[in-house]
C-alpha cells in the first residue's frame, strides 16, 4: 500500500532526525555570577499575556533599577510572538523572533496560544526544542499543609518532540513518543543535583512503564542509573495514575519532595499540583537548558477571560513567581528573595468580586 510506504519513509526521516539531535546535544553552562551583562528577553505573548507581563516588567524594573541603570542587566523587548503573526507567517516561532531570542541569556515569556489541530506547533514546544530547554522545573508549596514539592519534568522529548509530526492513514492516526538515554540522563541529573543542593532526601520517579514499556521503561532504568551517584537520596517509583491520586491523598502527599517525570505526565500533574496550591494562576515555571532559560506562568493565554472582557482579572502571581525564579537563575538572589517575600505576604485574591490583577501588582510593588 502506497500510504504505508509513505508513512514508513516519514518514520525513517523522524528516526534519523532524532538520532542527529541527540548526537548534537551539548552542554555549555553560563556562569551568571560573573557575566558582566545579562540580557533578559521580554515576550508578551497572547490573550492575557500582555496584561500580566506589563505587571511583571514593572516589578523587574523596580527590583533591578540600579542594575538596569548601570547596564549590568538589560531588559530587551521582543515583539512578534503573537498568534496573528505566527499564523500569517505559518511559523510557530518566526525566524526573526527566534534570532532575537538567541541574543538573550534568559527570557520572561507570557503565555502563547496554540491553535488546536492543524500542523502549527505550539510556540512553547518550538522554543523548548530550539533552545534545548530540557528541564521544566515547577515548584508547588503550601507551607500550612507542609507541602513543598519540586517537579522536574523532561521538557524536550516524550510525546512532545514529534507531536506535530504524526502520520495519518485512512481511518487511523499514529503519533510518536521519543525517549533517549542522553535526554533522560540530563533531566535525572538535574533532579538529583537539585535534591542534593537543597537538602532534599527523596526523589520520586513517575512513569507508566507498565504500559509504555520501551520509552517509560528506559526513563525509569536511566533515572535509577543516575540515582546510584546519590546514595544519600531515597528513590521510589510510581505510576502516573496512582501519583495523581497521591497528590490529593492527605495521608501521604506531604512526604513527596522532588518528582521526576517524562514530558506529558509532567504537564498534566503540574496543573493538578498547581490547582492544589490555589490554581494554575499561582504557579511559576522554569524551562532550563545549559545555554538558555525561559521563565513563564504555568497556565495558558486564557482566551475565554479575554472574550468575556475580564482581562483585568488575570492573575499575575504565576508570572511573578516565574520572575522570581528567573532572578535566582541569574544569581540575583537578593532581588529574588525580596520578590518571594512580597508574594508570600500578599493576601489578595485575584478574581471577579475580589481584586484585579493591577491591584495585586500594586500590592507587590509596595511590599518590595
Ligand atoms: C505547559 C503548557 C504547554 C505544555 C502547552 C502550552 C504547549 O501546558 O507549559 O504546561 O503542554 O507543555
Ligand atoms: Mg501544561
Amino acid at each position: 500500500m502506497n500510504e504505508i510506504h509513505q508513512a514508513c519513509e516519514a518514520f525513517r526521516t523522524l528516526l534519523e532526525e532524532q538520532l542527529a539531535r541527540i548526537a548534537n546535544l551539548r552542554a555549555d553552562k553560563i556562569d551568571f555570577s560573573s557575566k558582566p551583562v545579562v540580557t533578559v528577553g521580554v515576550i508578551d505573548g497572547d490573550g492575557i499575556g500582555p496584561i500580566i507581563m506589563a505587571h511583571a516588567v514593572k516589578v523587574l524594573e523596580t527590583l533591578l533599577a540600579d542594575e538596569l541603570a548601570q547596564g549590568s542587566v538589560v531588559l530587551k523587548r521582543i515583539e512578534g510572538l503573537t498568534l496573528e503573526n505566527r499564523m500569517a507567517l505559518g511559523q510557530s516561532v518566526p525566524a526573526d523572533v527566534l534570532a532575537q531570542i538567541k541574543t538573550c541569556d534568559v527570557l520572561l515569556k507570557g503565555p502563547t496560544t496554540t491553535p488546536m489541530g492543524g500542523r502549527m506547533e505550539s510556540a512553547n514546544v518550538t522554543l523548548r526544542r530550539e533552545l534545548d530547554l530540557y528541564a521544566n522545573c515547577r515548584p508547588v508549596s503550601i507551607p500550612e499543609k507542609n507541602i513543598d514539592w519540586m517537579f522536574f519534568r523532561e521538557n524536550t522529548e516524550g510525546e512532545y518532540v514529534l507531536g506535530s509530526r504524526g502520520v495519518e492513514l485512512p481511518g487511523m492516526a499514529v503519533d510518536f513518543k521519543v525517549t533517549t538515554d542522553a535526554g533522560t540522563r540530563r533531566i535525572a541529573r538535574a533532579a538529583f543535583e537539585y535534591a542534593k543542593n537543597n537538602g532534599k532526601t527523596r526523589v520520586s520517579i513517575v512513569t507508566k512503564a507498565n504500559i509504555m514499556k520501551k520509552t517509560d521503561g528506559k526513563f525509569t532504568a536511566i533515572a535509577h542509573e543516575v540515582a546510584r551517584d546519590y546514595p544519600d537520596i531515597a528513590v521510589d517509583d510510581w505510576y502516573i495514575d496512582i501519583m495523581t491520586a497521591n497528590l490529593v491523598n492527605e495521608a501521604i502527599r506531604d512526604q513527596f519532595q522532588v518528582v521526576l517525570l517524562p514530558n506529558l505526565y509532567g504537564d498534566i500533574i503540574t496543573d493538578e499540583a498547581a490547582q492544589i496550591q490555589g490554581g494554575v494562576g499561582t504557579a511559576g515555571s522554569a524551562n532550563i537548558g545549559d545555554r538558555f532559560a525561559m521563565f513563564e506562568a504555568i497556565h495558558g493565554s486564557a482566551p475565554r477571560l479575554i472574550e468575556q472582557g475580564l482581562g483585568a482579572y488575570a492573575n499575575p502571581a504565576s508570572i511573578l513567581k516565574a520572575a522570581a525564579m528567573l532572578l535566582r537563575h541569574i544569581c540575583r538572589a537578593d532581588a529574588a528573595a525580596r520578590l518571594e517575600r512580597a508574594l508570600e505576604g500578599c493576601a489578595l485574591t485575584v478574581d471577579v468580586g475580589a481584586s484585579t490583577g493591577a491591584e495585586y501588582a500594586e500590592a507587590i510593588l509596595k511590599a518590595l
